[in-house]
């Protein structure tokens, strides 16, 4: 059976965009494949270096994976830091991951400007500017080395399990990138065919964006943006409401401003073919009352989100359940990671 890895990390309670980008491919996934879905408290030190509670941040995260459907019968469920050996193999990585290539990412650079406290891309030397204010010597703001090695450590998580489906959204594909360089990178080093490539999934072969509705392009915990499924009813009208519209169209049939296609968008991932229809025609035919279309995308949304957040409120009471959920799936995940681990120290030549 082939296996599946993927985390996300405990930085916020779960919002739509990691459900229809993640966690419903985790759903679909468990039944028909070896998973492993794990929650990355490593990786939120890359950008908050002193949780203030990481313990509860993480039981949050694993409340709404289990109030999700996330079986823990069917799919091993684990905390990353149960599971020492991808440490170890974090630091093989890097052994041969360039720091130049781990620069050039993306959301490195997005990341790094922020802890270095400059702004977005001045233009086409922002990657210089970056550079030379990471290189100052007196510079009160420095990057984390975490950071840089984000993408060594997800490799890590991935390949320690010889994964092969990586369930992400559409925003990890250069992740998903690095990691297969790396896998790859670690059998042309050492003369073996021992990594299985792994390659991003979703169903429908389609990675997913799940909009914004403040009319920016993604739903993000820091974009303050977030619709999270533990919402209950009144916040989540509020958040609808609020969405940013505009007059109307005037021309029938003319195409939808970004703002007005993300509302769409989420209407066609949460309310029933004939709602979308009926106000994509109403659209169409410059009919539409966004006013009346905001009130039955809110009506969706909560009917989505109110059997979770019932779960949600139910699982986390139960303290203990959790635990044995983590304690049970550590167990699990350490002795795949420890079988991988004990082959790469062999191929590279340490002693068991
Ligand atoms: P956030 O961006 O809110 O911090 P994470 O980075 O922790 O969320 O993402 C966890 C998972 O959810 C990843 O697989 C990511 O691709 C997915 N995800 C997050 N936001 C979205 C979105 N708006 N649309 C689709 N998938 C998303
Ligand atoms: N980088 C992912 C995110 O921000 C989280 C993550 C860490 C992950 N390790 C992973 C996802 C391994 C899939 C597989 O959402």
């Amino acid at each position: 059976m082939e296996t599946v890895v993927s985390g996300i990390r405990p930085t916020g309670n779960l919002h739509l965009g990691n459900y229809f980008g993640a966690v419903k491919s985790f759903l679909q996934m468990q039944n028909e494949y070896n998973c492993l879905f794990f929650i990355a408290d490593w990786h939120s030190l890359t950008t908050h270096p002193h949780p203030e509670n990481i313990r509860k941040s993480v039981r949050t995260i694993l409340a709404e994976y289990l109030a999700c459907g996330i079986d823990p019968e069917k799919a091993t469920i684990y905390i990353q830091s149960d599971v020492r050996e991808v440490a170890e193999l974090y630091l093989y990585l890097n052994m041969n991951a360039g720091i130049g290539e781990l620069m050039r990412t993306a959301s490195f650079k997005e990341k790094a400007r922020k802890q270095l406290h400059i702004g977005q891309e001045s233009g086409e030397n922002d990657t210089d500017e970056m550079q030379k204010e990471i290189f100052k010597e007196d510079n009160k703001h420095s990057v984390s080395a975490g950071l840089l090695t984000y993408p060594t450590l997800m490799a890590a998580d991935i390949i320690i399990h010889k994964a092969v489906k990586v369930p992400v959204g559409k925003d990890q594909e250069q992740n998903m990138e690095m990691a297969r360089r790396f896998a790859r990178r670690f059998n042309a080093t050492y003369g073996v065919d021992f990594f299985p490539e792994p390659a991003s999934f979703s169903f429908g072969n389609k990675a997913l964006k799940v909009p914004g509705l403040d009319g920016s392009g993604k739903m993000g915990k820091s974009e303050g943006n977030a619709i999270y499924l533990v919402d209950d009813e009144k916040t989540i009208r509020k958040k609808v409401m609020k969405a940013v519209t505009d007059s109307g169209p005037t021309v029938p049939n003319s195409t939808k401003p970004e703002p007005i296609a993300n509302l769409f968008t989420m209407m066609e991932i949460v309310s029933s073919k004939e709602t979308y229809d009926y106000f994509n025609e109403k659209y169409n035919n410059c009919e539409i009352r966004y006013g009346d279309m905001k009130k039955q995308l809110a009506e969706d949304i909560n009917a989505f989100c109110a059997p979770i957040r019932e779960r949600i409120l139910d699982i986390a009471a139960n303290e203990e359940y959790m635990a044995k959920v983590a304690r049970a799936g550590a167990e699990k995940a350490r002795q795949s990671a420890a079988k991988t681990l004990r082959e790469v120290r062999e191929i590279i030549g340490f002693r068991n």
